[in-house]
């Protein structure tokens, strides 16, 4: 069974990746490289021995489309492909409608033309609204998004539900990520952003590594339990066994259905310097700065629905994160860029 992935290359894409071959799927990734570097997919050959079918190109390129679903037999579609930082977004609100719901908007159409009509999609946390009570459950308030990537993702969920809505041969999933972070065990791949770090832990393992002198822990004058955000982390391998429990029960169930993947715990930006430097014994140095524009003061999932009707759970520990994601970091000071 092929699996069709866009944005195959990039962080979590190339970890799904690596669990399809495992699992025995057959794996095609189109992927622009806006954001990541070939070498990823290298890297994800070389572990499993086994081979990618790769197009460098644009989603949003019907013709290149049209050309992937005539060439290959495609069962279903993973759709990572997007653009993802949250202050890019509002600086450049046109670039991310344009490329995160015109990317939806040609690839469902392509499929639906072709009748290949399974498709797991990449939301998030953001589309939940501020108003909630923790933990968040897939029917707890969505909407009042605050940036720009927060309403693709929000619009995207919509555009799908309504399609699925209106032809009811479509199986649509909508993963709802919580904090990602971390990297394969091997330490050959994992989150190499461009430019600073906008998320935590990637700007943890840079100061680590050298890259950059201190963090700047956002707001110590929150509502938790040491003053600063508290947000629920979930291994990238993790996560990546979620979207392979995607595809079975996209494969045996029809509609549109939405999943927390998240472990159900949440910890402060402190709890995370900590364990990071006991499960490493390395320094990061940290000064204490304003809070930033938007954040939140918790957020963490329910995981509950996704337990019981995915049949997945998050496995792996807080400490098994903060190795992996030192690991790969060390491994590789520069990312892929050296
Ligand atoms: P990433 O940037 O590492 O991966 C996205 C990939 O998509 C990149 O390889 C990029 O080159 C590619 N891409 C972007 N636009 C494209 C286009 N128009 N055509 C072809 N390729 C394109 O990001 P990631 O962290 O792996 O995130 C994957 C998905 O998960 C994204 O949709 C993101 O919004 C979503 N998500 C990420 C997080 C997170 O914290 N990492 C949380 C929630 C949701
Ligand atoms: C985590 C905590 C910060 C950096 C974002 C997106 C969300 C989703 C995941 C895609 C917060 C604090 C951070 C730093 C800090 N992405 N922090 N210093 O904001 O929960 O979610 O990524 O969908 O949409 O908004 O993640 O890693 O940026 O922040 O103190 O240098 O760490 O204030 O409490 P966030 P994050």
């Amino acid at each position: 069974m092929n699996i069709l992935v866009t944005g195959g290359a990039g962080y979590i894409g190339s970890h799904t990746c690596l669990k399809l071959l495992e699992q025995g799927y057959g794996v095609i990734v189109i992927d622009n490289l806006c954001n990541s570097n070939p070498k990823s997919l290298d890297r994800v050959c070389a572990l499993t021995g086994k081979d990618i079918t790769f197009y460098e190109g644009d989603v949003r390129d019907e013709a290149l489309l049209r050309k992937i679903f005539a060439t290959h037999e495609i069962t279903a579609v993973i759709h990572f492909a997007g653009l993802k930082a949250v202050g890019e977004s509002v600086a450049q609100p046109w670039r991310y409608y344009d490329n995160n719901l015109n990317s939806t908007l040609v690839l469902t159409k392509v499929m639906s033309e072709t009748g290949v009509k399974r498709l797991i999609f990449s939301s998030s946390a953001t589309v939940y609204s501020g108003d909630n009570q923790m933990p968040l459950r897939e029917d707890s308030h969505t909407g009042g998004c605050t940036n720009p990537y927060g309403w693709t993702k929000y619009m995207t969920e919509q555009i799908l539900s309504g399609l699925a809505h209106a032809d009811k041969d479509w199986s649509i999933v909508l993963l709802r990520y919580f904090n990602p972070i971390g990297a394969h065990e091997s330490g050959l791949i994992g989150e190499d952003p461009r430019g600073i770090p906008n998320n935590l832990m990637p700007y943890i393992t840079q100061v680590a590594v050298g890259r950059r002198e201190k963090l700047s822990v956002f707001g110590n004058d929150y509502a938790t339990h040491d003053g600063t955000g508290v947000r629920d982390y979930i291994h990238v391998v993790d996560l990546a066994a979620g979207h392979v429990a995607a595809v079975k029960y996209a494969a045996a169930n029809t509609g549109c259905e939405v999943f927390n993947l998240g472990t159900g715990t949440g910890y402060s930006v402190l709890d995370m310097v900590g364990a990071f430097v006991k499960a490493n014994n390395v320094a990061v140095p940290y000064q204490i700065v304003d809070r930033r524009p938007g954040d939140l003061d918790e957020c963490y999932a329910d995981p509950t629905k996704s337990e019981r009707m995915l049949n997945w759970r998050a496995e792996k520990s807080l400490e098994d994160m903060c190795r992996d994601a030192w690991n790969w970091q060390s491994k590789n000071p520069m990312g892929y860029g050296e």
